[in-house]
């Protein structure tokens, strides 16, 4: 059935473990996704950026989403990735998003904590948790490029001070992950990422997952990290499925090349529900 992330979160953390976060464009990888978690018997999130949410609508998401979390015996969730407003999470809480995301990290501290509890307190009239965004995850979030170099990592500190001051339910850190592919490999400060787990109460989520190897992520779940984005090795993985079917020129059926696109969708989710250690937990 379709979910708060309240349990879902504090589940992951007295288990353990880390939910897989998975961003999905459209029904197909909506279904995708729910189909893997259900047959590897997995809690899990869906989320959309804003970016999908101006392509599909709230609605139109939301929809999907309660239409296929409605067949599962799988704690679903729907949550806003990376919202840039408090208008814009307003609009997910209306919708019947379960979950939101509000992302201030590009805002001076004083203002991100401002923007942050509004939305806590919003969400709350509806009994929906909030996550919250302290340091600047590289890549492109949505529509701001952070050019590497720029990035700013989240100081320990100063993530207690906001959990505590905001009161949000959950925190996206930044420990050198970034969005999208990476130049090389991404070198994770793991030691602040134990002291930010040790010192920060709420449940810490790990944002650029794609291209992030396997046992680094393992590593970050080992210590704490108690949920997972992922989002372009899903999309790259559709664009995969789709290419190669429209290879024979004779196929111009939706239905057959969307089929192929989902398969490969399926197989980089289960591997990342492994690899968070979420299967069997629900
Ligand atoms: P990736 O695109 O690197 O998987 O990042 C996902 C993410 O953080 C979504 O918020
Ligand atoms: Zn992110
Ligand atoms: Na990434």
């Amino acid at each position: 059935p379709l979910v708060t992330t309240r349990d879902i979160l504090l589940d992951a953390r007295r288990g353990g473990y880390a939910v897989a976060a998975f961003n999905i464009e459209n029904m197909e990888m909506a279904q995708a996704v729910i189909q893997t978690a259900t047959e590897m018997r997995s809690p899990v999130i869906i989320q959309t950026t804003p970016g999908t949410v101006n392509y599909a609508g709230f609605d139109m998401l939301r929809a999907m989403v309660a239409v296929e979390a409605a067949k599962t015996d799988m704690p679903v969730a729907v949550h806003l990735d990376h919202g840039d407003s408090y208008e814009r999470c307003a609009a997910a809480l209306n919708s019947g998003y379960t979950s939101v995301m509000i992302d201030g990290s590009k805002l001076p501290y004083e203002e991100n904590i401002a923007v942050t509890k509004a939305v806590v307190d919003l969400a709350a009239k509806m009994s929906v948790d909030v996550e919250g965004e302290l340091g600047t995850v590289g890549g492109k979030e949505d529509t701001h490029e952070v050019k590497a170099g720029e990035d700013i990592y989240t100081n320990p500190e100063q993530a207690k001070d906001f959990a505590e001051r905001t009161g949000v339910h959950s925190l996206a850190v930044a420990i050198g992950t970034a969005h999208g592919f990476y130049k090389g490999e991404p070198k994770l400060d793991f030691d602040r990422l134990q002291k930010i787990i040790e010192l920060v109460n709420v449940p810490i989520v790990l944002h650029g997952a794609s291209g992030v190897p396997d046992e680094a992520v393992r590593h970050a779940v080992g210590l704490g990290v108690c949920k997972v984005n992922f989002a372009t090795e899903l999309r790259a993985a559709l664009t995969k499925g789709v290419r190669e079917a429209l290879r024979d020129e004779a196929v111009y059926d939706p239905k057959v090349f969307m089929k192929l696109g989902k398969k490969q969708v399926a197989e980089t989710v289960k591997h990342k529900i492994l690899v968070c250690g979420c299967d069997n937990r629900a």
